[in-house]
């Protein structure tokens, strides 16, 4: 694709911009420049929608409002916080990342993303959310709301379009003085279509849709981790039981939680890991 023009670069902008003056979302991870709490909101939102992590975000932050009082988080309150976002995983990343924090940065999130990028859980995505919504940095990167405005505006007729393709227009059309408020414009316009236009993302060769919850894996460790969450060390078969689920399938998932350091056994019953 040739470079944007001018003037087609201060279209693009305006469209965005004007829609943000009038619709634009008033979310609390914009009400703060606080590294930490921005970080949060952005793992959250990794695989979470943002009407949900907004029931859970709070409570959250009041729980742990700093890097130290993350890392010390105790296992089971730490996932009684997580519970209903799903993934659980991010939450033990999420602690991870405190802990390292606290322990060689002098609890303070990092503002090189050369340093970002090699930390737990943090990927291309996050280091540049945290780069442009906590340091207002002009860094480049893509999410699913991005994706799909630069989809829509730039690639009307076509299928399969790459990442590859789009980076050099987010890169053209980047508000290099305002990159916070260019980022926070363009993921409210992304979520407005989907809402409006269908998905554009689905003609992006990365699309995949998350799997549907109900009866996945996700939902069975999710049960899992809630019995447990809730009490005493219980056999598989007695969390079979208590969540009425497949046993076969829970056997699955205790192995699974197991070896990613969710819970522990003794003898024959699991509990959650401190
Ligand atoms: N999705 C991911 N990050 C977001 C943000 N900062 N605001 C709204 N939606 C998001």
């Amino acid at each position: 694709m040739k470079p944007l023009s001018d003037s087609a670069i201060r279209t693009f902008r305006k469209k965005i911009y004007d829609y943000y003056r009038t619709e634009g979302r008033d979310l609390p991870w914009r009400k703060t420049k606080d590294p930490y709490r921005i970080l949060v909101s952005e793992v959250m939102l990794q695989q979470t929608q943002v009407e949900r992590v907004l029931g859970k975000y709070g409570e959250f932050l009041a729980a742990f409002p700093d890097f130290q009082s993350l890392a010390e988080a105790p296992l089971p309150r730490l996932l009684r916080l997580w519970q209903g976002m799903g993934y659980n995983r991010r939450a033990l990343m999420l602690r991870l990342l405190a802990q390292k924090i606290v322990g060689e940065h002098r609890g303070r999130l990092p503002s090189d993303p050369e340093i970002l990028i090699g930390l737990p859980g943090i990927g291309p995505y996050t280091r540049g959310a945290v780069m442009a919504f906590a340091f207002n940095q002009p860094v480049v990167f893509l999410d699913t709301n991005i994706r799909r405005v630069y989809i829509d505006a730039f690639f009307p007729a076509r299928e399969k379009i790459r990442d590859g393709e789009i980076l050099p227009l987010v890169l053209q059309t980047l508000d290099v003085r305002n990159p916070r408020k260019w980022y926070n414009a363009l993921m409210d316009y992304g979520a407005m279509l989907k809402q409006r236009r269908g998905n554009p993302n689905k003609r992006s060769a990365h699309y995949s849709r998350q799997s549907p919850f109900e009866n996945s894996d996700r939902q069975v460790r999710g049960r899992i981790l809630k019995v447990l969450i809730g009490g005493s060390p219980l056999s598989a078969a007695r969390i079979a039981e208590e969540t009425g689920m497949d046993p076969v399938r829970v056997e699955k998932s205790l192995v699974a939680l197991e070896k990613e350091a969710f819970i522990a056994r003794r003898g024959r019953r699991y509990l959650i890991r401190a």
